[in-house]
């Protein structure tokens, strides 16, 4: 298997995630760097928040994103139509390119979905010309994710999820102090360097939050659609009330850290 990711509704993912990473994008590729005139990969692209990113961050050459989810490859294409740009589907573990196409390479809030990241980032320094760049980002998130801890820990506590399912949410690649940084340095990369972005999951109330859930998007929406009806209320229900903390419904903010690696080909 080389992911772990559920996708299902490019709408859902809207919700689910672009929202917070159109606001990782942007600190991200200031991290990695961009120039004028580059062929750029773009990794795990989703429906391409990223993608836009780098386009409007450079004069690039081109840029070819790729990942495993044709609906939202799909979606990435209907929003942007760019002759620079080339949409196909692609597995980060075996990168359908030639050594050295590009100058350089981006993964964002990928990593942490293959179980072998450290062969996807090998694919990525294989694709990446001598002097280029290898950059990624994944939640910095051993022990869950503050947001979506709300939704496991109840799952936990109500004794619905199996210690499988609970690891694969606890403890994901790459997501250790410092394991993105072994990492590039394994793989044979230069001038390593590992760094930290901390931006806001907002949510305007509980239903903003639930949404993408009940859609059967991501891992918690794919674990929720496997419960049986009353199991799934039973943890809505425990959800709802660790959000709402014993205030009125309305708006919470997690802040959620990325960790940031580069390293030079
Ligand atoms: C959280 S999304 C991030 C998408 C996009 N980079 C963004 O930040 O909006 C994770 C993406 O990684 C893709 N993905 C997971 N494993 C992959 C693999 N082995 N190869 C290519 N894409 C993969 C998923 O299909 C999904 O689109």
């Amino acid at each position: 298997m080389s992911s772990t990711y559920n996708a299902r509704s490019a709408a859902a993912y809207e919700h689910f995630m672009r929202r917070w990473s159109r606001q990782l994008s942007p600190r991200f590729v200031e991290f990695a760097g961009i120039s004028d005139g580059e062929c750029i990969l773009d990794v795990g692209c989703g429906t391409g928040s990223l993608t836009r990113v780098l386009l409007d961050s450079a004069d690039v050459k081109s840029i070819a994103a790729v990942d495993l989810a044709d609906i939202y490859l799909e979606s990435a294409r209907q929003a942007i139509r760019d002759p620079r740009v080339g949409f196909k589907t692609g597995d980060a573990t075996s990168l359908p390119f030639a050594d050295k196409s590009f100058d350089r390479a981006f993964a964002m809030l990928v990593l942490h979905f293959v179980p072998d990241a450290k062969k996807a980032v090998s694919e990525m320094r294989r694709v990446v010309r001598s002097g280029g760049v290898v950059a990624a980002t994944v939640w910095d998130c051993l022990g869950g994710m503050p947001a979506q801890r709300l939704f496991w820990d109840a799952a936990a506590t109500l004794g619905i999820a199996s210690d499988n399912v609970l690891r694969d949410f606890y403890f994901r690649p790459m997501t250790r102090p410092n394991e993105m940084r072994a990492a590039w340095s394994e793989a044979g990369l230069k001038s390593v360097e590992q760094s930290s972005i901390t931006i806001r999951f907002e949510y305007e109330n509980f239903s903003d939050y639930w949404f993408p859930i009940a859609a059967g998007e991501a891992a918690l929406g794919k674990f929720a659609l496997s419960l049986a009806p009353e199991q799934r209320a039973a943890l809505e229900a425990a959800v709802r009330n660790v959000y709402l903390g014993g205030e009125p419904d309305g708006p919470r903010s997690f802040a959620t850290t990325a960790w940031a690696c580069k390293g030079i080909v």
